[in-house]
């Protein structure tokens, strides 16, 4: 009963979220830096986040305290794209020196393309609702794969992609801050294009034999019992009922199976779309924080056990995700977020946080359960590796391991921190004590 051997324990952040230094070194805007008054909680912003930019090399000898073995960071497009086709070598001399430094270190780099943070420049030429884009994504991939893939070997495409489009242009609530529906079939077209282009980039351009995946926000409903009939119809829910076709197969079989979607019956993905932009992926990556919540139900649920922002906690909707997944699709797996925001407090230069160490425990069991099962899940990334800016919700979400006093930019480790670096010193052995 373990986690593989050479099971790949990390944390994750995102630029954006931590990097702070929004114009320095030739970065242009991005959508996070022009973000209308009112739409982040108290009108917080990301200029300095955790000032990562300039404390790197501190933070990389945090990673090692913590004893990672990877670190999932990504690059912020707008310090390589400033303007049109010009790319910046500034921006990219950032991500090699943080590379070097992670290898020094005895880490592996896993880099995300793209985690939200469009140029501005880019989202006035019509963003996600251009199929322009597509060529943009091309230029910026080559650069930062010649640069980094003689030491980098794993990518990540993108991030989330039902959370930047969804809640970017069809909710309102994420940059750029558009809400209108009728754009759900048009962006997600384009996605897939500058996804394929992403992919096919990596592949031409890599240095050194790249392993590519693409980080899905996905959930899966809980069976009722582990009844054969309790779990067909979990499963169902998961894929085929309209929530968990947005939430889930959307974006899932299109990239993975080469399968049309259609929802409402107005909303759909074609088969001329599969079939351009089907580009197999070296494994999945899931960001998983709770179980199935049907957004499209009228039925607000009150959760038994939910987080600070509304989220069911629950470990086992982790075990039947990556199962699910895994059944469904037949690649492996690397669990590139997962973690709990809590209201920390520092208290006598030290942060209690038993809640987060019981939701480790719950989730991690759980992902165990399905290593003891054969599913081939390689790796589990932490969200996040600190305190950061957590988008609309501002800073006062904290999810990380690491708190960050955003006065002084000190940074002190969790209770938590400390069991998981038991946890990684282990192989896991801890979660049940
Ligand atoms: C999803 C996103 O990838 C990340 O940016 C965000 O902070 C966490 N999950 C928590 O909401």
């Amino acid at each position: 009963m373990s986690f593989p051997k050479n099971f790949l324990w990390g944390v994750s952040t995102s630029a954006t979220q931590i990097e702070g230094a929004y114009d320095e070194d030739g970065k242009c805007l991005s959508i996070w830096d022009c973000v209308p008054k009112g739409k982040v909680k108290n009108n917080e912003d990301a200029k300095v986040a955790c000032d990562h930019y300039h404390l790197y090399k501190k933070d990389v000898a945090l990673l090692k305290e913590l004893g990672v073995k990877v670190y999932r960071f990504s690059i912020a497009m707008s310090r390589i794209m400033p303007l049109n086709e010009e790319v910046n070598e500034k921006g990219l001399e950032f991500y090699s020196k943080l590379v070097d430094e992670l290898l020094a270190n005895g880490i592996t780099p896993m880099v995300t393309l793209y985690h939200w943070d469009l140029p501005f420049w880019l989202e006035e030429n019509g963003g996600w609702r251009s199929k322009s884009i597509v060529k943009y994504f091309e230029i910026y991939t080559r650069a930062v794969v010649e640069k980094l893939s003689d030491r980098v070997q794993y990518w990540l495409s993108f991030n989330e992609p039902a959370c930047f489009l969804f809640n970017g242009y069809v909710q309102g609530e994420h940059a750029p801050f558009i809400k209108n529906p009728l754009l759900i079939s048009k962006i997600s077209r384009n996605f897939f294009y500058a996804n394929a282009a992403v992919i096919r980039t990596i592949r031409k351009y890599a240095k050194t034999k790249p392993e590519v995946g693409l980080s899905f926000n996905c959930s899966a409903m809980v069976p009722l019992s582990e009844s054969k009939e309790d779990i067909e119809k979990a499963r169902k829910v998961t894929f085929e009922s309209k929530g968990g076709i947005l939430a889930n197969t959307w974006f899932l079989d299109p990239v993975l199976k080469k399968n049309t979607v259609k929802v409402y019956g107005i909303y759909k993905v074609t088969q001329k779309t599969c079939d351009e932009c089907y580009e197999p992926l070296d494994f999945i990556a899931l960001n998983n924080y709770s179980p199935f919540a049907d957004y499209t139900s009228k039925e607000k649920k009150e959760y038994e056990r939910s987080n600070m922002l509304g989220w069911e906690n629950n470990g086992k909707g982790l075990y039947w995700l990556v199962r699910f997944i895994y059944e469904r699709y037949k690649l492996p797996i690397f669990i590139s977020e997962n973690g709990l925001p809590l209201d920390d407090k520092l208290v006598d230069k030290k942060v209690h946080d038993e809640e987060r160490i019981r939701y480790l425990k719950d989730y991690l069991s759980n992902l165990e359960r399905a290593c003891d099962e054969n599913i081939p899940v390689f790796g589990y990334s932490y969200w996040s590796f600190m305190d950061n800016f957590e988008w609309a919700e501002g800073y006062k979400p904290r999810f990380g391991l690491i708190y960050v006093n955003f006065e002084n930019q000190e940074r002190i480790f969790k209770d938590s921190a400390y069991f998981y670096k038991e946890v990684i010193a282990t192989n896991g052995k801890n979660i049940k004590e």
